[in-house]
């Protein structure tokens, strides 16, 4: 069945459209776009240093965590004086946030010598007593009122990084029950999330725990999210789903089914990033970060989330995990920081959907390669259109957009907001220049004494888009199938 599904991705790629779209709704970024906080890292002092940079690029969610090993190392002795100063710092800055509970603390671990085989003890084994678990949650959320979202657990999926011995939805469903009662009774149900799945909810043992959670009811009305780090920002290849411009379509299907067949209340992705230790250099994280947040915002997520403020130091689990940041552990922004700056100034704080209808009237059939991303928006402050673009693999070297008698200025995302076009077109196109990275075209939204008629092109050309789109979910819907 595997080489099956192996061939089934492989074969979307065959079918491989560009994405030509805009969001189905008005994106806020300071409540789409969030990032997550290493509070267990850093002291007071630089704690509240990297709060003040990310409020001052109008980020207002944050996601931190709790290491129960770490907080309970014995048992009833809750180190808050670890937690607090740092903690408490989210309630002060007036910051939104989701917290995580992760880790058993040795006396309360299932660890068995005579089951677990080659697989050492650590604090990655379910704990033998659920309810200690779901009684440490509750302790947290009366301690820290201002707390929006407590989740259980993260990454339960991946075994042995995050869940021991084996691969076990049944075992995570037990702590989420457990944990779920206790939220009931103390009536924040509304507050409860399901721990984060790595990447898309795949194990690496074939399974997917989207799908088995989906089963038990898991999701029903609390919150769902998922960590859909990939190579590049559309996409994976070594990985699944191995189509390097598959995020689009999986987003969009495994959102789908978290809430129509998973109930979920709300879809987070709550990490996304690239490292620049060992993966990427800080250019480039700072490409895929902004190509990746503009992509988010045509896949029916209802918040993203950055992996991560800061760079970590050698306590982090692995060098990768130390090159994430939008600082470094000097608190010097890297460029990810200044071109989600000038992203944010070119978009203004709020971007609108534009009408497929509309945006076909822009754009011409031949401009379209198999891996263009185009993504309209509509930006009310200034009653502007915004047409952000890129071709990955340079497969497309210009576009044209029909646009006639308009001023139009163009951005360069990654240079420090550099608008270094600013045209009078006087023909009936403008043509641009595509590049690997992310540009911005604004042109004010025409008004109706001045619309163009629709060619009849562009019409069909609207008809094509949908049906190869169409194409591509049908073929990952078959794939996912085989695991639902
Ligand atoms: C906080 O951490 C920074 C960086 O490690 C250090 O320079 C500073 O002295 C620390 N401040 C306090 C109050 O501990
Ligand atoms: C460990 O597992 C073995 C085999 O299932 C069982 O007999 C034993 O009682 C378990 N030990 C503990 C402490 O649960
Ligand atoms: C599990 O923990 C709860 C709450 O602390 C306690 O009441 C219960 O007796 C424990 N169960 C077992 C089997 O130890
Ligand atoms: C689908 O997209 C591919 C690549 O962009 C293109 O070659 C093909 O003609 C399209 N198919 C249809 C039916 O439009
Ligand atoms: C945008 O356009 C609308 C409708 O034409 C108008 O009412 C509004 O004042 C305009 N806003 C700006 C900032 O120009
Ligand atoms: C172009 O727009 C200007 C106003 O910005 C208008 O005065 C002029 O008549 C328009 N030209 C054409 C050819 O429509
Ligand atoms: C952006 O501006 C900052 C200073 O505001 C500068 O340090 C940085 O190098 C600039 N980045 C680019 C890519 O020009
Ligand atoms: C596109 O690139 C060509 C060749 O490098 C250049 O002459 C032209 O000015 C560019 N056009 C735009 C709109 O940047």
């Amino acid at each position: 069945m595997k080489s099956l599904i192996l061939f089934m991705v492989s074969f979307s790629l065959v079918f491989g459209s560009p994405v030509i779209d805009s969001p189905t709704k008005q994106i806020i970024w300071s409540d789409f776009f969030g990032i997550n906080f290493q509070n267990e890292f850093f002291n007071v002092t630089v704690a509240q240093s990297q709060i003040s940079l990310i409020k001052g690029l109008g980020i207002e969610w944050v996601r931190a965590g709790f290491h129960w090993a770490y907080l309970e190392s014995t048992e009833g002795n809750l180190r808050f004086d670890l937690y607090d100063p740092v903690m408490n710092l989210i309630g002060s800055n007036g910051l939104k946030s989701i917290v995580t509970l992760v880790g058993t603390p040795d006396w309360c671990s299932s660890y068995n010598s005579s089951t677990a085989g080659n697989v050492p003890m650590s604090d990655t084994y379910p704990p033998s007593n659920n309810t200690r678990f779901a009684e440490t949650m509750i302790i947290l959320s009366n301690r820290y009122p201002f707390v929006n979202f407590w989740e259980v657990w993260n990454e339960q999926n991946l075994v042995p990084g995050f869940f021991s011995p084996v691969y076990s939805y049944q075992l995570y469903n037990d702590i989420f029950q457990a944990t779920k009662t206790l939220f009931s009774k103390a009536g924040k149900l509304s507050q409860l999330a399901v721990g984060g799945l790595g990447y898309y909810g795949y194990a690496g043992t074939g399974e997917n725990m989207v799908a088995d959670l989906i089963s038990t009811k898991t999701f029903e009305g609390v919150l769902a999210s998922y960590h859909p780090y990939t190579d590049l920002p559309e996409g994976g290849n070594g990985q699944l789903p191995s189509n390097p411009y598959a995020h689009v379509a999986t987003a969009r299907y495994v959102n789908s089914q978290l809430s129509i067949q998973g109930k979920a209340s709300q879809v987070w992705c709550t990490e996304y990033g690239w490292s620049n230790t060992g993966q990427v250099t800080t250019t480039i994280q700072a490409e895929y970060t902004i190509k990746r947040l503009l992509i988010d915002t045509l896949v029916n997520f209802d918040k993203t989330f950055l992996f991560t403020t800061s760079d970590l130091d050698g306590k982090a689990s692995s060098i990768r995990d130390q090159g994430y940041g939008l600082v470094d552990l000097m608190l010097n922004k890297k460029p990810v920081f200044y071109s989600l700056r000038n992203l944010f100034s070119i978009t203004g704080s709020k971007v609108d959907a534009v009408s497929s209808n509309e945006f076909n009237s822009y754009i011409t059939s031949s401009d379209l390669g198999d891996d263009l991303v185009g993504i309209f928006f509509k930006k009310t402050s200034t009653n502007t259109t915004l047409f952000a673009f890129w071709s990955p693999s340079q497969s497309v070297k210009s576009l044209n957009l029909n646009l006639f008698n308009v001023s139009g200025n163009l951005y360069q995302v990654s240079a420090n907001n550099t608008k270094f076009l600013s045209a009078k077109i006087t023909s009936n196109v403008i043509s641009l220049n595509v590049t690997e990275n992310v540009q911005i075209f604004e042109w004010p939204i025409k008004d109706t004494s001045s619309t163009t008629p629709q060619t009849s092109s562009d019409v069909s050309l609207s008809f094509k888009l949908s049906l190869n789109y169409s194409l591509v979910i049908t073929l990952l819907c078959s794939v996912f199938f085989f695991f639902f």
